[in-house]
């Protein structure tokens, strides 16, 4: 063994020199207390585990209602992802675009990395640095690729052990001089010689997730929470690797992946970008209504998808990841039974409630609300609280963490290294008005504009004002490692580049579940009911199903859809399906605000397309 490897703890079979180097030098750098190399195995997760317990970060459950489970409620100032604080750094502004915060590299080196005060010197004093090797997608698939994770949180390294494939065989597959993507992440709460731990370990006042796309990695300060601490998940799988897809030619999106069987036996693949909190991981476990016998929807992935071209001209899609980092709130058995089902054991949860009985609550989670229980930050709560000073038990923003093994509706490709082909895309807004239940695009072009010009009301999945209407561009505004315009551009590159070649590309569809009437509330039951969607999507791929041609794009008519076991008038479907003229006059007014943001590299495509759609609606 070399002396480096000897200095940095690593264990013999890790062989990769780079590898090597580089821990030694974060180590100089972040001056941890001791470093662990993850090995992924079960008995390192239990140990991790029992000391998270120990410190008081973890509460174990009780382990004959929720067995092997643990809870975790953070720091109050750590309970989203801040976008606000996530810089892409490129070398040059115009390569981040206008709608990422970018910074100089050697500005943002300087401050985090080489500066007197940079944030990095030391930040790790006290702490153990785990070292967490992570495969996203398949190990050895040709789709995935890997990265190192060094972080000086426990709670970081046994949720990536859950969220990807991680440890030992990763190393393995890395060789001697395999590449990876270096990811460094810390807390930013050093400790001195005998201070006292706290529960949550973060920075409240310091945060910053950056990422330098040219060198691909990854530089994250101060929080522990979700996509900014694991940084396989938004950092990884969609930040730098929507910059590798740019490079390389693929595609790395915000969008589940699931497999829909009609009762022929005949198996579809579609891949539906929702932007946060927004029904991603219910769609993907759904389970079809009454009346939808032999009907079977599949779960390959909830939140991300990699998507390649392959030499059959198709669209191979994996699932980077290996769990499910999922909103709790609104999670039951009625609304995702498969989800509810996975999580019956072998849980991380975040920010959820805690039971007398010491289960785990979330508000909607039964519809009898426990008499007694601790919200999330370990007040009492009762009904009464709740109701007099609107007190929620679980933060908005709660998750649960969850191995994919864990779902019963996972789909027996999940895990296969050369993806499933993708048949359909879907973009789908959170928008009360305006955008219909579903509209299939005339062609590709007019799928990426759909896709482009989306727009959704935000959620308590980020930092910020709740329910406000702004562009989220294929769901990805918030994770684009590069120029939005030259991501719509590689869209309709790829697109043209597979036609050119006489394939056909996957049908691109935009649905809206989230319509309401005059009475404030939803008319589209969705869930489950979203089944009668995809299977008029399936009729269409078919060439069965038929629908009538709108300003917008294709949609089906009321008799174009199978209503059998539910009750869903004429008058309901057109308040969810018609086109308010003044409602897209406005809408577009929004399309242009966009377009002149995004105005360096916009594609031609998109005003030409918007030209049309105006032209039919003033027709
Ligand atoms: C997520 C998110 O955690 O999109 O998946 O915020
Ligand atoms: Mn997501």
């Amino acid at each position: 063994m070399s002396n480096v490897a000897a200095q940095v703890n690593a264990p013999a079979y890790v062989k990769n020199t780079k590898l090597i180097a580089w821990v030694a030098e974060m180590a100089a750098l972040l001056q941890p207390k001791d470093i662990h190399w993850c090995d992924g195995t079960t008995e390192e997760y239990d140990r991790l585990c029992a000391q998270l317990v120990a410190a008081g970060s973890f509460k174990k459950l009780n382990p004959e209602l929720r067995p092997n489970s643990y809870l975790a409620w953070t720091h109050p100032s750590d309970v989203a992802r801040v976008e606000d604080r996530t810089f892409i750094c490129s070398a040059r502004k115009e390569d981040a675009g206008p709608t990422n915060n970018w910074c100089e590299p050697a500005e943002m080196r300087a401050k985090l990395q080489t500066g007197e005060d940079a944030l990095f010197k030391g930040a790790m004093k006290g702490r153990t640095m785990y070292v967490v090797p992570f495969s996203m997608g398949p190990l050895g698939s040709d789709i995935a690729h890997i990265g190192v994770e060094l972080s000086d949180s426990a709670y970081v390294a046994v949720n990536m052990k859950l969220m990807t494939r991680m440890g030992k065989g990763v190393i393995d597959v890395l060789g001697t001089d395999g590449e990876f993507v270096p990811c460094v992440h810390t807390v930013g709460a050093p400790l001195a010689e005998g201070q006292k731990d706290v529960a949550w370990p973060c920075n409240p006042d310091t945060k910053y997730i950056v990422h330098y796309p040219e060198t691909r990695e990854i530089w994250s300060y101060g929080s522990g929470y979700g996509g900014n601490a694991l940084l396989g998940k938004k950092c990884f799988a969609l930040r730098i690797a929507s910059t590798m897809g740019r490079d390389q030619g693929w595609l790395a999106e915000h969008m589940l992946l699931l497999g829909v069987t009609n009762p022929e036996g005949k198996k579809y693949h579609v891949a539906a970008a929702f932007p946060s909190a927004c029904g991603k991981t219910n769609f993907s476990m759904l389970i079809p209504p009454e009346g939808y016998k032999g009907w079977k929807v599949t779960t390959i992935g909830d939140d991300i998808a990699w998507i390649k071209p392959a030499a059959d001209g198709k669209l191979y899609a994996i699932n980077p990841e290996a769990g499910y980092f999922g909103v709790a709130p609104g999670t039951n058995t009625l609304t995702n039974f498969n989800c509810m089902k996975s999580l019956d054991r072998d849980v991380i949860f975040t920010n959820v409630a805690l039971t007398d009985d010491g289960d785990v609550w979330w508000e909607s989670m039964t519809d009898e609300l426990p008499a007694h229980l601790l919200d999330w930050q370990g007040n009492d709560w009762t009904p009464a609280i709740a109701k007099e000073k609107g007190a929620k038990a679980a933060h908005p923003n709660a998750r649960f963490t969850v191995a994919a093994t864990n779902n019963p509706a996972l789909d027996s490709e999940w895990d296969n290294p050369a993806g499933v082909p993708i048949d359909a895309f879907i973009f789908g807004g959170r928008r009360s008005t305006t955008v219909p239940l579903v509209t299939e695009a005339r062609d590709w072009t007019e799928g990426v504009y759909m896709a482009a010009t989306m727009g959704s009301e935000t959620t308590a999945a980020a930092f910020g004002q709740q329910g406000v209407v702004r562009r989220d561009p294929f769901a990805m505004l918030p994770f684009m490692g590069y120029n939005m315009s030259e991501y719509f551009q590689h869209w309709l590159d790829l697109g043209a580049k597979l036609q050119a070649a006489g394939h056909q590309l996957p049908k691109i569809y935009c649905v809206n579940w989230f319509r309401k009437g005059a009475d404030g509330k939803f008319v589209w039951p969705g869930y489950s009911e979203n089944m009668r969607v995809l299977e008029w999507m399936v009729g269409r791929l078919e060439g069965k199903a038929n629908g009538s041609e709108n300003a917008f794009g294709l949609s089906p008519n009321y008799e174009d859809i199978n209503w059998s076991g539910l009750n869903f008038t004429k008058d309901q479907f057109q308040s969810v399906i018609g086109i308010d003229k003044a409602a897209w006059q406005q809408e577009l007014k929004l399309h242009d605000e966009l377009f002149t943001q995004l105005a360096h590299k916009l594609p031609v495509a998109m005003p030409a397309t918007k030209a049309k759609l105006e032209q039919r609606l003033a027709a």
